[in-house]
């Protein structure tokens, strides 16, 4: 499975180490920028990323930006996603147990790069459990397509 990354400029540091990590675990990884520290907007990277995941061009995303709040909030607006900002290992794991959430929010202003590493790692490798909670993920498809 392939996982898409962006970052803006606050998050590019943090998206290198990650980057990293993935691929030292054996993941295949598109990097879409952004690729230095210059000043840039994070909606541009939440767009692309959240594109290569809807498209089915990527399994997942992950996006990093100073509080992973953003990039959530960006991700969110295309249909089908489901981007969540997390900075602990028990929500990595839940959300995608119980939410099957489709992209990974950090901030790097936020957590540490050990944290955001393991953080990346138990999102990736963690299954949907699927049953009750498909349910209710498709009860937020239908407020999504406005039934
Ligand atoms: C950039 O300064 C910062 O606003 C951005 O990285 C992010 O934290 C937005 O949510």
């Amino acid at each position: 499975m392939k996982i898409a990354m962006g970052s803006d400029h606050a998050g590019f540091a943090l998206k290198e180490q990650v980057k990293q990590h993935l691929k030292e675990m054996g993941c295949e990884v598109e990097d879409l920028g952004t690729y230095d520290e210059k000043s840039c907007h994070y909606p541009i990277y939440a767009q692309k990323v959240a594109m290569e995941v809807v498209s089915g061009r990527a399994g997942q995303g992950i996006l990093i930006c100073g509080t992973g709040a953003g990039m959530a909030i960006a991700a969110n607006k295309i249909k089908g996603i489901r981007a969540v900002t997390v900075s602990d290992c028990f929500t990595a794991r839940a959300v995608r147990m119980h939410n099957d959430a489709n992209v990974l929010c950090m901030g790097a202003r936020v957590i540490g790069s050990g944290l955001a590493c393991l953080i990346a790692q138990l999102f990736v490798e963690t299954e949907f459990e699927g049953g009750r909670h498909q349910t209710r993920l498709d009860m937020i498809a239908d407020i999504e397509n406005g039934k």
